[in-house]
């Protein structure tokens, strides 16, 4: 098992937080990964981590 990582640190959400998130929800962009877990929707800085954690999980 991967360790858990803090992507968000704004609103303090962690990567299993988005995992879970995009599987259960199947997301498809930061927009709506923002929506349901608030990460990524203060200042933006963590964007490009949400949209990695996208890839692995959507992107092949
Ligand atoms: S670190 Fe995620 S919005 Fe600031």
């Amino acid at each position: 098992m991967e360790e858990d990582k803090l992507i968000c640190t704004c609103m303090d959400v962690y990567k299993s937080t988005i995992v879970k998130a995009i599987k259960e929800k199947n997301l498809k962009t930061v927009e709506e990964v923002g929506e349901e877990t608030e990460a990524g929707t203060v200042c933006g800085q963590c964007q490009d981590d949400i949209q990695e954690i996208l890839v692995e999980i959507n992107g092949k």
